[in-house]
């Protein structure tokens, strides 16, 4: 403190020799006079130029929730800016459209990263989301805080960016992080998770539950997560169960647009809009649930049959019950009904092919009511939350603390204070009679 004062009189010193020597003491006043009024005549033209700023003023006070929450969010983080942009780590940038998004697994990242490979340009012969392929969407390199720096210093200013991204209830996230990474087929993830999760929180674990971890339940999952987030170490873990604040960090960085998964369909068409994307959603027409429907299938379906050559080094399940879990996962997942069966009892597992499984899965689908979908999901949420501790829940509510209370969700509603206990054996989340 004392060096840093001591250095700013000399600074000034020295400053003040240099006025005097030059003898233009006299004329200063009138020269900071002329800077006053040059600086004043610049920027009422510069604000003359950019009369609103920036591209989505024609758009920002549409009545829409979602930038409600931004501004709710606003007002309970006033230091928020965008400035700090750097803080939302693993943001995608479109320098061209200027928008920014920060991503959250399982809250439509997905769709939104094939929203910006249409938004790039890389392949004109895509219409709408729905027809980038996955993985395509999935190994791009968007544009990220570091190139901008890098590339376009000085020439870019964060305002002139609309920021956004999508937020999801804690409660279900985690439930789909589960259903959609640990349930099914997917040796990655059992060992990073599963394996962990058993060792740390089963009792007698048999050698192949430690070598395998394919058989986590939801309690030892959620266990583990909760005790991850809570010792900040899950970041550099895997971002499907990290805290949406602390990866997009909304009490730092300002956002335009927060929308929510429960109203995916409903927002991400309005920014479809606006982000010149018409021609898109004229595509999509009324069939949006349907598309994402359908990908969920082809996406789920895709990933044991892309493991399956792994089954000769990791002989952890067969074959047989890939598939069965496979059709269990999208039961979970509120795709298919439990009314519809596995379709495939009694046939040899390996001649069912990819394409075959995606079009009996999608019948089902079509065989499914909405109202036994909502219930089963209602019924799924009850079980995986009932067969958690009352401690566990307390220790998951303060974990993810931030993201009920920035986001607006309840941390208690009625299924979790209506719990019924489920803790001593799952009917649905079970990896039995499948
Ligand atoms: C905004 O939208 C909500 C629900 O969509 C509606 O109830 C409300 O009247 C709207 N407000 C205005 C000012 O248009
Ligand atoms: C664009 O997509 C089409 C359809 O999938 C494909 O046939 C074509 O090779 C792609 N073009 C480029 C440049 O990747
Ligand atoms: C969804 O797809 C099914 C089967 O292709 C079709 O019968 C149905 O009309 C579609 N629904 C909408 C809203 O597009
Ligand atoms: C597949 O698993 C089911 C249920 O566990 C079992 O009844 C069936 O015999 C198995 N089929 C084969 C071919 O192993």
């Amino acid at each position: 403190m004392i060096l840093v004062t001591s250095s700013f009189r000399h600074y000034l010193a020295y400053s003040w020799r240099i006025i005097r020597l030059s003898k233009i003491y006299p004329v200063l006043p009138y020269m900071l006079l002329i800077g006053v009024i040059c600086i004043g005549l610049f920027g009422f033209a510069g604000l003359q130029l950019h009369p609103g700023g920036t591209w989505f003023d024609k758009f920002r006070n549409a009545n829409q929730s979602a930038f409600a929450l931004a501004r709710y969010l606003k007002n309970i983080c006033p230091k928020a800016t965008k400035a700090k942009l750097a803080l939302a780590k693993n943001a995608h940038y479109c320098v061209r459209h200027k928008v920014m998004y920060c991503p959250v697994e399982k809250s439509g990242s997905t769709f939104w990263r094939r929203v910006f490979y249409l938004l790039y340009g890389w392949n004109t012969s895509y219409v709408h989301p729905f027809q980038v392929p996955v993985q395509e969407a999935l190994s791009q390199q968007f544009e990220s805080f570091i190139q901008l720096r890098l590339w376009k210093r000085g020439n870019v200013s964060p305002e002139s960016f609309f920021m956004f991204m999508f937020v999801r209830n804690p409660y279900t996230r985690i439930l789909s992080a589960y259903v959609d990474k640990l349930y099914p087929h997917n040796p990655v993830y059992w060992k990073k998770f599963g394996v962990p999760a058993i060792r740390t929180y089963r009792q007698n674990p048999s050698t192949l539950n430690l070598l395998c971890g394919h058989d986590a339940t939801f309690e030892e999952f959620l266990k583990f997560v909760i005790q991850r987030v809570l010792s900040n170490k899950y970041m550099y873990e895997d971002v499907h169960f990290a805290s949406i604040s602390e990866m997009c960090n909304p009490c730092k960085v300002s956002y335009d647009y927060v929308g929510k998964m429960e109203s995916f369909q409903t927002d991400s068409k309005f920014l479809l809009k606006q982000l010149g994307l018409e021609s898109s959603l004229d595509a999509i027409g009324e069939s949006f649930l349907n598309m994402s429907v359908y990908d969920a299938i082809v996406d789920s379906v895709y990933g044991p049959y892309s493991w399956r050559q792994d089954l000769t080094k990791y002989p952890c399940i067969t074959w047989n019950q890939s598939l069965r879990r496979l059709w269990r996962k999208l039961q979970l997942r509120g795709i298919i009904s439990f009314s519809q069966s596995y379709p495939f009892d009694g046939v040899d597992p390996t001649l069912i092919s990819k394409e075959e499984y995606i079009q009996f899965a999608w019948n089902s689908h079509l065989l499914s009511s909405k109202e036994e979908l909502d219930a089963q999901k209602e019924n799924i949420l009850k079980e995986a939350y009932g067969s958690v501790k009352e401690e566990d829940l307390a220790r998951f509510k303060s974990a993810f603390k931030s993201d009920f209370h920035l986001f607006g969700y309840d941390d208690s509603p009625a299924f979790i204070v209506h719990r019924v206990d489920h803790s001593s054996s799952y009917k649905y989340l079970s990896f039995m009679n499948i």
